[in-house]
């Protein structure tokens, strides 16, 4: 897919979410490598401190977009009693159950889902979190409406995601890592012709981690942690949902 075909996937009216699913559920078999490779094998370790820093022993979680289920394993680790893993392409999903029964995942259960419609009642979650989904997801503040939903009073989000890089020393060099690096190296891994493309255009259109922040709070959390990992190039960003009041 050229740059302009991905640009228009950005446009009013465009179906972009389609376009997701469909690319995740191609890339599925090296998703995992991909991951590896181009975050020089840090990608896990983001998830175990996103795990940490939200997850308390008992709590039951949601993973929006779990993709092959890397970030509800690392909540699991972290002492979730129970994790559930939604999904809307379906081989991701696929790869996640292949793992949780490879491992010892306790109860780590996955699902169809979408974000933007999650198949759960009001305040039945303590934790809602999500890794390099967000910024997948054309309508963002239905996805935030739906996490204040589901968390019940005083339970907490996590979200990883790609920034728009800030302005800085650095942004040149992250700008080369995402437009000339990513796109061949996905290519040759995934053997996928758009999926790596369409990643630095996403990025170009998504937020900055204090954009982010500002919609978070727009939702109604209360922002505890904004942390700018790997040189500013992924961001983690901690809430509440109010304890008292509804979202
Ligand atoms: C970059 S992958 C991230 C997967 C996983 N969270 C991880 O940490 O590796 C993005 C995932 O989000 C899923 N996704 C995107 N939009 C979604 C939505 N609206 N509802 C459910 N899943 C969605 C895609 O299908 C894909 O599996």
């Amino acid at each position: 897919m050229s740059t302009d075909r991905t640009e228009r996937l950005f446009e009013e009216g465009a179906d972009r979410a389609t376009y997701v699913q469909t690319m995740f559920s191609e890339i599925s078999s090296r998703y995992d490598l991909m991951n590896r490779v181009m975050t020089v094998g840090q990608d896990q370790g983001w998830r175990r401190r996103a795990a940490r820093a939200v997850v308390r022993p008992g709590d039951t979680v949601v993973d929006a977009g779990t993709g092959t289920g890397d970030l509800a394993f690392a909540c699991i680790d972290a002492g979730a009693a129970q994790v559930i893993g939604l999904d809307f392409a379906r081989p991701m999903l696929m790869r996640a159950r292949t793992k949780a029964l490879r491992g010892e995942f306790g109860l780590t259960g996955f699902a169809l889902g979408d974000a933007t419609h999650l198949p759960l009642p009001d305040a039945s979650v303590d934790v809602w979190c999500s890794a390099f989904v967000v910024r997948n997801i054309p309508d963002l503040d239905a996805a935030l409406r739906e996490a204040a939903r589901v968390l019940r009073p005083g339970g907490r989000l996590v979200v990883l995601e790609i920034p728009k890089m800030e302005a800085g020393p650095l942004r040149p060099f992250a700008r080369v890592h995402f437009n000339q690096v990513v796109p061949r190296l996905g290519r040759l891994i995934s053997g996928h012709r758009s999926a790596y493309a369409y990643l630095p255009v996403s990025v170009d259109h998504f937020l900055t981690p204090r954009e982010f922040t500002a919609r978070l709070r727009d939702a109604g959390f209360e922002v505890t942690l904004v942390r700018r990992m790997m040189f500013g190039t992924v961001a983690m960003h901690v809430a509440q949902k109010p304890a008292a009041t509804t979202v």
